[in-house]
């Protein structure tokens, strides 16, 4: 695979996103963002709240990131969540098995080696290592048996309480918990989505590839709850004549992508349920916005050996990126695994009144892990298109500023208009910045290298009648407006 080059270049230039701890040497899957970056985050994560929570009306929760071990029993991840290593038996370096594996196929070209790794259990993976007579990469040492290792971070609550905690590895889990009580405050009809936007942990073996695979990231998770015995008709306004003309770029198992129409993904039962299909026309909706070039991201239907222990169907969103495909979100028919495994474990009954029954609520999830999606839209969206340097094509939406103000000089008259300018804006609510160090053209270029949309400069013209030249990203032509014009047109931006 490809090393990601321009739009790493640009993260690192820019500091868009580095590494945590730098200054003591960095620590592995450990990332800092800087201020263009997590005004690009903030913004992803607005436009995921837009299409998730106010779309579906849903209730947007906060829960605590350390979690107590019995409900990570509950969940299986004390005893499931694990990623297969081998250890090298004589300079100790840790290997995930399954990635070795995929690295090998990868750089022999055997695309269906590679294909297969994601099928395969701890035993089969050992033998290929042997078979493959792959080594360890720093010393060449033989690599030991394989090992679970479970990703959570462990900690202890209190002093010597003994008492076992986690840093949740979802944000899943503490909507689950919370199911209950918030049916019993709230007392919503199904289907009804909760959804929450927090940090998730995962002690991952040697991460690399920057923001794809991360020690700490952060997850934009919606819970679909459903009544399994009604039929599905409409969910947030949307009914299946709405979507089913749609199409997808949706790869079936094993198969390759192609474009197919939303209703032929529930006729041939390619997705397991209405719901479902809302919630991949919503990511698809989003991607298009955060400004992912067609054909660039597809939906990919995962085989039976590759679904979590939770699921009955999967659908992972993928962008293909200078790294090869990643998974950017991760669609799951949760069934009621959850809520049934919580309700057992703590003795509880979680079930919803619905004409006079009690219904188990069934799920399904979408789950969009932010980091990945920042990095995927860097790297799809980094052009040096009709310029000398590099720029961002970001969706408008997205974008860390709509507006940065210029004085075209250091004139104090045009530097106290294009202050007052700056002021209207930022006063109507507009994320704006001002720049008056460097020519014009080089701030131009600063402000497309982090991809701002919308560039202001005043000059002595300003000064006679008001207007000021707006100058496009995406198409770097200029027209002469005025502040009404413009705060008009950030407020729908
Ligand atoms: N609740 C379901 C769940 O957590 P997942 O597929 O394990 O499913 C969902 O994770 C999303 O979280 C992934 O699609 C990915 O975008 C993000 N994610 C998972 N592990 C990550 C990591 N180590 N670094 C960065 N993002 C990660």
């Amino acid at each position: 695979m490809q090393e990601s080059n321009g739009a790493l270049n640009i993260a690192s230039r820019r500091g868009i996103y580095y590494q945590a701890f730098g200054i003591y040497g960095g620590a592995g899957g450990f990332y800092d963002y800087g201020p263009a970056g997590l005004r690009i985050k903030r913004k992803i994560e607005g436009l995921w709240r837009r299409s998730f929570v106010d779309r579906l009306g849903a209730m947007e929760i906060e829960t605590t990131t350390i979690t107590i071990l019995p409900v990570l029993k509950a969940s299986g991840h004390v005893d499931t969540f694990t990623d297969p290593v081998a250890v090298c038996t004589k300079c100790k370096s840790s290997y995930r098995v399954d990635k070795l594996l995929e690295e090998a196929y990868s750089a022999s070209g055997n695309e269906e080696g590679y294909e297969s790794v994601k099928k395969m259990k701890a035993q089969q993976m050992g033998e290929k290592v042997k078979e493959l007579g792959l080594k360890c990469t720093k010393c060449g040492g033989t690599l030991g048996g394989i090992e679970a290792f479970n990703l959570m971070f462990k900690t202890e609550i209190g002093h010597g309480s003994g008492e076992v905690g986690y840093l949740r590895p979802e944000t899943a889990q503490g909507i689950f918990v919370d199911f209950k009580d918030l049916y019993r405050i709230h007392g919503f009809k199904l289907p009804y989505a909760i959804s929450q936007a927090g940090r998730a942990y995962r002690n991952e073996i040697s991460p690399r590839q920057q923001l794809v695979r991360m020690r700490e990231f952060t997850q934009m998770e919606t819970e679909l709850f459903f009544n399994p015995r009604k039929e599905q008709s409409e969910l947030g306004g949307v009914r299946i004549g709405d979507i089913k003309d749609r199409e997808l770029l949706f790869a079936s198992a094993g198969e390759k992508e192609r474009m197919v129409k939303i209703g032929e993904l529930l006729e041939k039962k390619l997705i397991p349920n209405f719901y479902f299909a809302v919630m991949l026309d919503i990511e698809n909706g989003m991607l298009q916005k955060m400004g992912f070039p067609e054909g660039r991201f597809r939906f990919r239907q995962l085989e039976p050996e590759e679904l979590p222990h939770y699921s009955k169907g999967n659908v992972d969103l993928e962008v293909n990126t200078s790294y090869g495909y990643i998974e950017v979100a991760g669609n799951a028919y949760r069934t009621d695994y959850d809520i049934a495994s919580h309700a057992r474990n703590s003795n509880t009954e979680i079930c919803v009144n619905e004409d006079g029954e009690k219904v188990v609520p069934h799920v399904v999830e979408a789950s969009m892990g932010l980091d990945r999606l920042l990095f995927s839209i860097l790297d799809c969206s980094v052009t040096s298109e009709g310029r000398e340097w590099e720029w961002l094509r970001l969706g408008k939406e997205i974008a860390p500023y709509t507006y940065a103000v210029f004085p075209l000089q250091k004139d104090e008259k045009i530097v106290a208009f294009a202050k007052k300018v700056l002021g209207e804006l930022v006063g109507a609510g507009m994320d704006t910045y001002y720049s008056e160090t460097g020519s014009i053209g080089k701030r131009y270029a600063r402000a497309d290298e982090i991809g701002v949309a919308y560039c202001i400069t005043v000059d002595f013209q300003s000064l006679e009648d008001g207007s000021f030249t707006i100058r496009d990203r995406d198409s770097a032509e200029q027209e002469r407006k005025k502040l009404g014009d413009v705060v008009d047109k950030g407020a729908r931006a």
